[in-house]
């Protein structure tokens, strides 16, 4: 199994290009099949989920190439109405959205109950309710889900139990060709479903997000497409953690500061020197930083997927502080490996209590995707040698952290195969 190994203690200089936003990228994939025309879309990130949902799409028929590094044309035409690369299926929390977009153009979808980073059960009556609603028969067994419409589906107001991203992209998808507007309330307004709701509409849909409400009025057809991917808000937070636990004096380019605004101002809270301009973002941290408090919640507040690389950086500041995850109060996997590094850290319900560590190199193991991104975090900031087992975590979600990471001084080796 590859892995990391990272002789941390170095500060961190220089500039790194930030790419497009997995989470946005996902459903943009997944999205292409409610367009039977060859769409262009630009700012894709090269990470192992996105190659995934390519394979999967290519296995339903479609013709996909990346006609430069981070340039994918895409064309679902001849796609069937058979969902295929249930082993792929099986491994991603995105392939969620084969549901809403194969009932939008099929009335119809099939597939094996999708995967995800195993941070605990990961429900989707959110997204089943919606369907429902739509007109849709919806069936789970045996880790299927069987998802079928008998005639075509009708708009319908949806009022969201809870805040959910993928329930809110699974039925913007289910609405797309329904007659009238659907209506649905409490909606998740990430970035990434902004995102969303831009790349349709260009194709041609009628949708309009106005706070936790988006209305998507039905329409008959979409056409293709060329379309540029929004920033990765996540992989922008998580390098600005690297600096502040290791200092230094970074330059981000390529972001969109707005949907990081809410973080990097706790980030100016701890002593970071931040300055933004246009898409570009300056970080310096002198010294160590002054630990705070969070919790997470829904965008626009202090995002659950900054959680571990957050708590890798409270180990590295003057007091610590508290992280209190209301969204996935199960995804504290990260807490035993920082615990292996000598950190000072317990984990109580669903918040963790993180003190001032000296923390020494170790031999770890990234549990889920940001987990690994928190673990390296920490070694980075560690005087010494540590190992990352489960590398194939990390990079479903950063592109070239490897590359990136060194560009700015970090040390740090990619080590191939099973030693
Ligand atoms: C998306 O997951 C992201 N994944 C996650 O990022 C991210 O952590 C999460 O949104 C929250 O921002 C992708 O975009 C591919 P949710 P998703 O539905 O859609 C509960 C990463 O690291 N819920 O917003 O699965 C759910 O259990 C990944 O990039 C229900 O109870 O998250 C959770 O507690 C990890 N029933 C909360 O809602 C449902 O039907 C939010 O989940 C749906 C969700």
């Amino acid at each position: 199994m590859d892995h990391l190994i990272i002789d941390g203690g170095c500060a961190l200089n220089g500039e790194i290009n930030i790419g497009g936003m997995k989470n946005s990228a996902l459903p943009i994939i997944f999205a292409t099949l409610l367009i039977e025309e060859e769409c262009i879309i630009y700012n894709v990130p090269i990470v192992s989920d996105v190659i995934n949902s390519v394979e999967i799409l290519k296995k339903m028929g479609a013709s996909a190439e990346f006609v430069d590094k981070n340039t994918l044309k895409i064309n679902t035409k001849s796609v069937g109405n058979e969902i295929r690369g249930y082993d792929l299926i099986s491994k991603m929390r995105a392939s969620s959205y084969l549901m809403g977009a194969m009932l939008a153009r099929f009335g119809e979808a099939r597939l094996p109950m999708p995967g995800g980073c195993n941070f605990g059960v990961r429900p989707i009556e959110q997204h089943l309710k919606g369907f429902s609603l739509l007109g849709a028969d919806t069936n789970e067994e045996n880790d299927f889900i069987e998802i079928k419409a008998s005639k075509k589906l009708k708009s319908a107001k949806i009022v969201l139990d809870k805040i959910s991203v993928g329930a809110t992209i699974n039925i913007v998808l289910a609405s797309i060709f329904t007659e009238g507007v659907t209506v649905i309330e409490n909606v998740a307004i990430e970035p990434h479903v902004d995102d969303l709701i831009c790349f349709l509409n260009i194709a041609g849909a009628k949708i309009i997000r106005v706070g936790r409400k988006i209305y998507s009025e039905g329409v008959n057809k979409l056409h293709s497409v060329q379309y540029k991917i929004f920033p990765d808000m996540i992989e922008s937070l998580t390098y600005m953690t690297f600096v502040g636990a290791c200092t230094g004096d970074i330059n981000l380019t390529g972001i969109n500061f707005e949907h990081i605004r809410y973080v990097t101002s706790l980030f100016s809270k701890m002593g970071f020197q931040i300055d933004s301009f246009y898409d570009e973002v300056r970080v310096k941290v002198k010294k160590k930083p002054l630990g705070i408090s969070v919790e997470t919640e829904p965008y626009p507040y202090f995002p659950t997927d900054l959680h571990p690389q957050f708590a890798s950086l409270l180990c590295f500041t003057t007091n610590g502080g508290i992280i209190k995850e209301n969204i996935f109060p199960t995804r504290f996997a990260y807490v035993n490996e920082l615990i292996k590094m000598g950190a000072n850290i317990k984990n109580i319900n669903n918040s963790v209590y993180i003190y001032p560590s000296a923390l020494q190199g170790a031999c770890l193991d990234a549990t889920d995707l940001r987990a690994g991104a928190g673990l390296v975090c920490a070694a980075l900031g560690t005087e010494g040698k540590s190992r990352i087992n489960n590398v194939n975590y990390i990079v479903r979600g950063y592109e070239n952290l490897v590359g990136k990471v060194s560009s700015i001084g970090g040390k740090i080796k990619l080590i191939k195969g099973d030693n």
